[in-house]
């Protein structure tokens, strides 16, 4: 799809941590509000809601999407209305109102358990008078049934006896980004319930709300109060320190989608509930069940694991389980990102998780293709081509509502034309492509019957007009598109489009025959509304042996569009570091200039028909391609579609730690906001991209017309064990992979990490520089910074003895000059506080703890052990070397080998973290791998260098370590 780019900033997320199940933010930011809110969204596959808090907080973008309610807007067409909020709850504590940006917060932590599908959130909160309330929030949609919601909230003086008041209401008043989709019907109250019913204002969809509140530990008695819009249950009770209170909501929801009377459905399915326990209890039994078959299970690199299990969960609380009318909008239900359009993305990206672990869900989805072939065909007839042309952005009815134009932010800005809604046009063919896998993977040949020929036919019918005959060349042409390389437009038999359109036209003889022969009558009850006489499948026989595909076959090399080699060459290494797209530094015209990819374009057909093994893929083929395309791909800021085909392909070319690291940049780009773009929803299209890379990438799965799927596992390093499941056919399969022997000998087996402290853990490397200046400057002796860093990491004596040079100084007049340079030195730490630790140390730190690495500090200071404690990491030692431990500082390997025994560890198991040439030397003395933080004029030597900590994940490390050593023993054998 196509963006302008904003530019990115980096963000640093010191304070999101996880466990195996798990997402934990341990600090509330509120620059990160938006970002968050969408990280911690919940959703049922009815509906989604983002992560806003129950209280509000000023400038949230809170929202709920509930799937296929849309309604009409200017410029986009239509959008996913946002619908009326179930989650506001305020408190007041003795009259004070909880507020986050009021008062102080002691403690918070909230988290998702992706196990349960249950949201909470802890809070010791003071209030502006000083008063403490412990609370905990916890809040999910249920999947046992999807028009249930529920939020709770428990509630513990801390430290005085007083009132609570609570109010908990229905917010008819949501908004898109200040446009307001909703007209209010009615509102009402009764004892413990209100509701609420409205109807968006175009579509005219009718929506019923109700929530009903329940206190548990107090005597009180809800009242329903109307205030237009916003019906609210209020109650006040008395609360006594240290006891626990809880509030409970339960709401209902329906819309003239799912009944006819949303209201009375909505009504009657509240009066008939349990309480909050038993339906908490169905709600987490569903999830048990669906986690069944969609968990994928990474031993080894608890970060990955983490990762698989929170994008499985976002796909899984997008996908209906009962709508066959909707599809997955590109930003999921968790944003307002694309307006709540589906694009290629849910049958290319998306779709493959579905068709293999819940093929009914898949069904659904490709059957939404089916009920909007109609808009499709509209949009045909308006292009003046035949039969059925999808929509590039597609909503409720299948028409085209990409926008047309792309209105600027600033007041002189130009208008951009959005070509993609003319001309990517591949998506015919990717709906094919899916609907394909989807009948190869379940058999299912009523419903290619029923709904997926007509589909596959009627497109293939679009193609054949969509084709020019090239009469001098005697070849068919797709001319003026946009390939799956955005960057771009009105390009020439773009290889990507031509292919796919092949393999489309193919597949569609194909499956003709297949109906004629088994479905005789279905073939002449589609052949009368469709027109598929023998004369225009000739044509597409025609197009299929004739249509021109760009290449050379001397070589293997691919021509993306024609005309590409000739465009201006790039090297992407001249725009390094940067921040933002290639096409935001280029312009639109700029990047179309220049031979940059948006993201994967032959690589992605290469992708596609790996499957098959068809033309143009073979694994020669592959890596010329490769080494053409990746170099000049901007997967990092181009399109996020990209990294996770670049993880598979990468890792088919055995080529390890790329494959790795796009791997991840794929399993974090909401999470860790990697492009800086969280905030407008989930990027679902990534995160079907990395089940896909897990599955087909690392797992190696290859799917067989008849023996099922089979692997060829290549697991990344540290992968201990790597298990999931597929259905083919009506059965299920259950992998179980290990890495092999082979590939274990190839692997650094590292156990240990020793850290240097000063330029390292903690930028105390400063203080030791401007202690020695102090001291040199008061004895008159020669010293400067470049000076200093030949001292990094020597001890206390050695330095003073180089500062020095040929000057002979008696003992104690030594003595003297390094206490008081220590002095100096103390003096400069005695304010350092977790806050000084360098970026990313902490997040290293606690990544190694989870992954059972080995932890030692190795340090020549003898104030080491002071300065750990005060920044707050000692409890990660395992053990800590220091200026006490050895006499022989650095480079001598002695420190290190005592911090390898006092890990009880071999040194080959140890790799060293080091800022000082003097440490890396030790460190490779010690036999030890050794990384270096800096200059390469300072820490070249170290087996990998790397600038600093930041972003630094002990998988990535070890990543890079293993491929090092892969080269290593390819050279030497
Ligand atoms: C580390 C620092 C050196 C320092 C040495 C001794 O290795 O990198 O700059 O001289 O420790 O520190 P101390 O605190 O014992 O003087
Ligand atoms: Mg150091």
């Amino acid at each position: 799809m196509q963006t302008i780019a904003p530019s990115i900033p980096t963000l640093d997320t010191p304070d999101l941590t996880y466990t195996d199940w798990t997402v934990i933010e341990t600090q509330f930011s509120p620059d990160l509000l938006h970002a968050r809110e969408t990280v911690f969204t919940i959703g049922n596959g009815y509906l989604g809601t983002r992560g806003s808090f129950e209280e509000g907080y000023p400038q949230d973008l809170s929202a709920t999407f509930i799937h296929g309610v849309f309604d009409d807007v200017p410029i986009v067409y239509t959008e996913l209305a946002n619908c009326p909020d179930w989650l506001p709850i305020a408190l007041s504590i003795n009259g004070e109102t909880f507020r986050l940006d009021q008062g102080t917060v002691l403690k918070y932590q909230r988290q998702l358990d992706l196990q349960q599908g249950i949201l909470s959130r802890t809070v010791r909160w003071s209030s502006p008078n000083g008063r403490t309330v412990d609370l905990h929030f916890e809040r999910w949609a249920s999947l046992d049934n999807p028009h249930v919601l529920a939020v709770r909230c428990e509630i513990t003086p801390v430290d005085f006896d007083g009132f609570v008041e609570v109010q908990a209401s229905l917010n008819g008043y949501p908004e898109n980004q200040g446009f307001n989709h909703w007209e209010l019907i009615q509102q009402g109250k009764q004892d413990h319930s209100i509701w609420l019913s409205s109807r968006t204002r175009g579509s005219r969809i009718q929506l019923g709300m109700t929530a009903q509140l329940n206190i548990v530990g107090a005597d009180a008695t809800p009242q329903g109060t109307s205030v237009p819009g916003y019906p609210t249950l209020s109650a006040t009770f008395l609360v006594n320190e240290g006891q626990t209170y809880a509030v409970e909501k339960l709401i209902a929801v329906f819309t003239s989608r799912d009944v006819e009377d949303p209201l009375a459905a909505a009504l009657s399915e509240l009066s008939a509930l349990t309480d909050y326990k038993t339906l908490r209890a169905a709600h987490r039994a569903a999830w048990a069940h669906r986690w069944t078959y969609s968990d994928v299970d990474i031993e080894g690199d608890l970060r990955a694991q983490l990762a698989i299990r929170y994008n499985l969960f976002q796909l899984l609380i997008c996908g209906s389980s009962t709508d066959e009318r909707v599809s997955i909008p590109a930003k999921t239900l968790s944003g307002f990102g694309y307006r709540g359009h589906a694009f290629w993305d849910t049958e290319i990206f998306i779709l493959p998780f579905f068709t293999f672990t819940q093929p009914e869900t898949a069904r659904r989805l490709l059957s939404y293709r089916y009920h909007t072939l109609d808009g499709a065909r509209r949009k045909a007839l308006h292009y003046g081509y035949k039969g059925a042309m999808f929509a590039w952005e597609s909503a409720d009815t299948g028409d085209e509502v990409t926008p047309r134009w792309a209105l600027p932010n600033q007041p002189y800005g130009e208008d951009v034309r959005i070509w993609c809604r003319d001309q990517e046009i591949h998506i015919s063919a990717d709906i094919s492509y899916a609907i394909w896998q989807y009948w190869q993977a379940t058999g299912d040949d009523v419903w290619m019957r029923d709904y997926g020929a007509e589909i596959v036919l009627d497109t293939a019918i679009f193609w054949s007009s969509r084709v020019d005959l090239n009469i001098k060349s005697e070849r068919y042409e797709i001319r003026e598109v946009i390939g799956a390389d955005e960057y771009h437009e009105h390009v020439s038999n773009n290889a990507f489009t031509n292919r796919m359109a092949q393999w489309h036209l193919e597949k569609a003889l194909y499956l003709y025959e297949w109906l004629l022969e088994q479905y005789p009558e279905k073939a002449a009850a589609l052949n009368v509304k469709l027109n598929l006489s023998q004369e225009r499948r000739s044509r597409w026989q025609d197009i299929v042996q004739c249509i021109w595909i760009p290449y050379d076959p001397s070589t293997g090399l691919i021509e993306e569009f024609e005309g590409f080699f000739k465009l201006k060459d790039i090297d992407l290494a001249d725009y390094e570091p940067r921040t933002k797209s290639m096409q935001a530094l280029l312009g639109i015209e700029g990047a179309n200039q220049r031979q940059v990819l948006k993201q994967p374009d032959v690589l992605m057909l290469m992708y596609l028909m790996r499957f098959t093994q068809a033309f143009p893929y073979s694994e020669e083929w592959l890596r010329v391609n490769w080494d053409y395309y990746a170099p000049r791909t901007d997967i990092t800021y181009g399109s996020s579609l990209g990294p996770a085909i670049h993880a598979i392909l990468a890792s088919d070319l055995e080529k390890v730690s790329e494959a790795y690291e796009r791997f991840m940049q794929a399993a974090m780009v909401d999470l860790e906001d990697v492009r800086d773009n969280a905030a407008d929803g989930i990027h679902g299209a990534s995160a079907g991209g990395l089940w896909q890379a897990v599955v087909f990438g690392f797992g190696g799965i290859q799917l067989k017309e008849n023996d099922g799927p089979s692997a060829t596992p290549h697991l990344p390093p540290g992968w201990t064990r790597l298990r999931f499941r597929l259905h083919w056919r009506g059965q299920w399969y259950d992998f179980d992979l290990r890495p092999p022997e082979a590939s274990r000998q190839n692997y650094p087996d590292i156990r240990g990490v020793i850290f240097d402290l000063d330029g390292v853990l903690t930028d105390t490397a400063e203080y030791h520089y401007r202690s020695w200046q102090k001291l040199a400057d008061e004895e008159g002796l020669f010293f400067n910074r470049q000076a200093n860093e030949a001292l990094r990491g020597v001890s206390r004596r050695d330095s003073l003895l180089r500062i020095l040079g040929d000057r002979k100084v008696p003992e104690d007049k030594l003595e003297d000059m390094m206490e008081r340079k220590n002095l100096y030195y103390i003096s400069f730490i005695q304010d350092i506080s977790p806050k000084d630790l360098l970026p990313g140390a902490l997040t290293l730190l606690q990544d190694l703890r989870k992954n059972n690495i080995r932890i030692a500090l190795g340090s020549a200071s003898k104030n080491a052990q002071g300065v750990i404690e005060r920044l707050g990491i000692a409890e990660y030692m395992d053990a800590i070397a220091d200026g006490y431990s050895v006499e022989n500082s650095k480079p001598a390997p002695d420190l290190f080998f005592y911090a390898a025994q006092q890990l009880g560890l071999e040194p080959q198991h140890c790799v060293v973290i080091e800022d000082a040439a003097s440490g890396i030397d030790a460190a490779l003395a010690a036999n030890m791998w050794a990384v270096g933080l800096g200059p390469a004029e300072r820490v070249g030597k170290a087996h990998l260098v790397l600038p600093h900590l930041a972003g630094l994940a002990w998988h990535d490390l070890l990543v890079k370590l293993s491929e090092l050593e892969r080269k290593e023993a390819s050279v030497s054998r």
